[in-house]
């Protein structure tokens, strides 16, 4: 394998651990706090996690710890979409391990939960580990989207646990993943399987905090990635002084990445889907807002600009969420068979077959949406026959529909700018960068921390390393049960235990900084240009969290 500069470089890199996990791995223990209480529906989830739920809170420090040195099997799984960091999560845990016994072993599960359904495991070396020391992506052992829920997939990952004499489980994953890992845990607690599980926090979506949890691991580094791109485009934009940007972000639901990316780079527009649905904004509305920002700034002389669109957006708009819900459900159950919808031809035989089975408000709204987009709701359809809407172009939609706007503006007068757009999105280009140096120390010291995790026998926990606005010197350790994060939640239908997800908290910091300089950088031009995340040379510039940790915890 050919090497770049960098990735020679960054094996040498030697991640910073918190003082917790300086030192000898025998002197450091885990101290055990009061009883706890998921963050609501406490009486249904004591009866649905009987054997795990309401453990206690677990904080790791100097102390003496008997079973540090016992030999053990554990088994590491990636799950779910990649973020940068995941390798050295791997090696944290590597380390721990070795450092408490060197026969213990680390099996490293392939292609994600399924590799650890089929029993498919490759087990880790040093060599092997040294090839992906501080290296972005999955690549080292692979991830999956597969789901370990159903009584038979839990029954397989037990004899396999108990067939390879695995004595613990490593979830690497987000907020289902993680709530599979309290499944897990819980199931083979019932079973009497001998085996404990426990998960570090992972999504560039930055969805996976609470108290805490203070932050995902990866959301530094692809927020870092695409404030970058954002920011280049900025000073592009500037020096043309011909294009609107409309630039799309990943982040699923939540908006974090969007915001973050605002606050990192300034950019003329940050629409947060979060504000949208509290502000119950129609799309004509949204689109009017974008359009006297273009138009202010026009009069200005400036007939360009950054606008910067979150992934979930569209989703969070009321009346498009309703014609989604609606549009997915009348799909999904369309079994009509001549008259079906999927035997019509063309867009306004689709469009007249579902104005007769929508509500009349849907149905106005899906013809107010521009025809590409309105395919686009038809084609991308899951498996369930429910719309995807991270598929959905919506930088295209928003740009079309201001177009219009802004044209219908023009006729009446009140608009005499010119109007160039350009769409792209970003997502992928952050996934798998190299980690930051923040996730690079965050991962590793997840990964340690979760071995002493498991050498204190806790299962059901998620690692926890707080203080993460501080340099690494004052991070602390410990550990959370999966099951205090969790609450019932409406899944198709049914009521299931899951970890809350955290959207944009719109009274929080960093949304109120965004609110209180947008109107100025709506209309003047104060890009900043966060530039290249840089791994080597001062802290300042190297070692910084995300202003969304810093505005938090500040
Ligand atoms: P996770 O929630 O699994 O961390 O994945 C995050 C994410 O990157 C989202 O931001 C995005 O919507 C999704 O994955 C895309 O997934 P895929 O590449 O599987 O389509």
């Amino acid at each position: 394998m050919s090497l770049s500069a960098l990735q020679k470089a960054r094996y040498l890199y030697v991640p910073k651990l918190p003082p917790a996990l300086r030192g000898d791995v025998h002197q450091v223990a885990v101290t055990l706090g009061e009883s706890t209480e998921s963050v609501a529906n406490q009486s249904e989830l004591k009866v649905l996690f009987p054997h795990t739920y309401g453990a206690p809170v677990a904080s790791v420090g100097a102390g003496k710890n008997p079973h540090s040195a016992q030999k053990l099997t554990l088994a590491v799984v990636l799950s779910g979409g990649q973020a940068p960091g995941g390798h050295n999560v791997i090696a944290g845990l590597y380390d721990g391990l070795k450092k408490g016994n060197p026969a213990s072993r680390l099996l490293g599960a392939l292609g994600g939960p399924k590799g650890l359904i089929d029993g498919r495991f490759v087990e880790i070396t040093d060599n092997f580990m040294n090839d992906f020391r501080n290296t972005g992506g999955f690549d080292m052992i692979g991830s999956g989207r597969d789901k370990i829920e159903t009584v038979e997939d839990l029954g397989k990952v037990e004899a396999v646990c108990r067939q390879q004499s695995i004595d613990g489980v490593v979830v690497i994953g987000g907020d289902d993943s993680n709530t599979n890992a309290a499944v897990l845990a819980e199931y083979f607690r019932k079973a009497g399987a001998p085996v404990n599980v426990v998960g570090c926090p992972k999504t560039i979506d930055g969805d996976l905090k609470n108290e805490y949890i203070e932050t995902s691991f990866g959301f530094d580094t692809a927020a870092k990635t695409y404030s970058e791109l954002i920011g280049n485009i900025g000073r592009d934009a500037n020096s043309a002084k011909k294009y609107w940007h409309f630039i799309k972000l990943m982040g699923r639901s939540a908006s974090h990445i969007t915001l973050e990316c605002g606050l990192q780079t300034q950019p003329n527009l940050t629409l947060i889907g979060e504000e949208v649905a509290a502000k119950k904004l129609t799309l004509d509305q949204l689109i009017e807002q974008v359009a006297t920002v273009i138009s202010k700034r026009a009069e200005k002389g400036f007939n360009f600009g950054v606008v910067l669109i979150p992934e979930g957006l569209i989703e969070f708009i009321p009346e498009v969420g309703s014609l989604i819900a609606q549009l997915s459900d009348v799909l999904a159950h369309d079994h009509d068979g001549e008259q079906s919808f999927e035997k019509l031809e063309g867009l306004g035989a689709q469009i007249s077959w579902l104005e007769k089975n929508l509500t009349k408000d849907n149905a106005n709204v899906l013809k107010s949406l521009p025809s590409e987009i309105q395919r686009q709701l038809f084609l991308d359809r899951d498996s369930h026959g429910n719309v995807q809407v991270s598929l959905i172009e919506t930088e295209k939609l928003v740009i079309e529909m201001t177009k219009r706007k802004l044209k219908d503006w023009e006729s009446k007068g009140k608009y005499a700018g010119k109007f160039s757009a350009l769409s792209h999105f970003f997502g992928y280009e952050g996934r798998c960068a190299f980690p930051s140096n923040f996730d690079a120390d965050y991962c590793y010291s997840l990964g340690f921390n979760a071995f002493v995790l498991f050498s204190a026998g806790l299962t059901g926990y998620l690692s926890s390393v707080k203080n993460t606005h501080k340099p690494a010197d004052q991070w602390t350790c410990g550990g959370v049960p999966i099951t205090m994060m969790m609450n019932l939640e409406q899944r198709h239908g049914k009521p299931k235990p899951v970890i809350k997800k955290a959207l944009v908290e719109l009274k929080g910091k960093p949304f109120q900084t965004l609110a209180k300089h947008r109107d100025s950088w709506a209309i003047e031009t104060a890009y900043l240009f966060p530039g290249a995340i840089q791994y080597y040379g001062p802290s300042e510039v190297c070692d910084q969290p995300t202003k969304t940790l810093l505005l938090e915890k500040s």
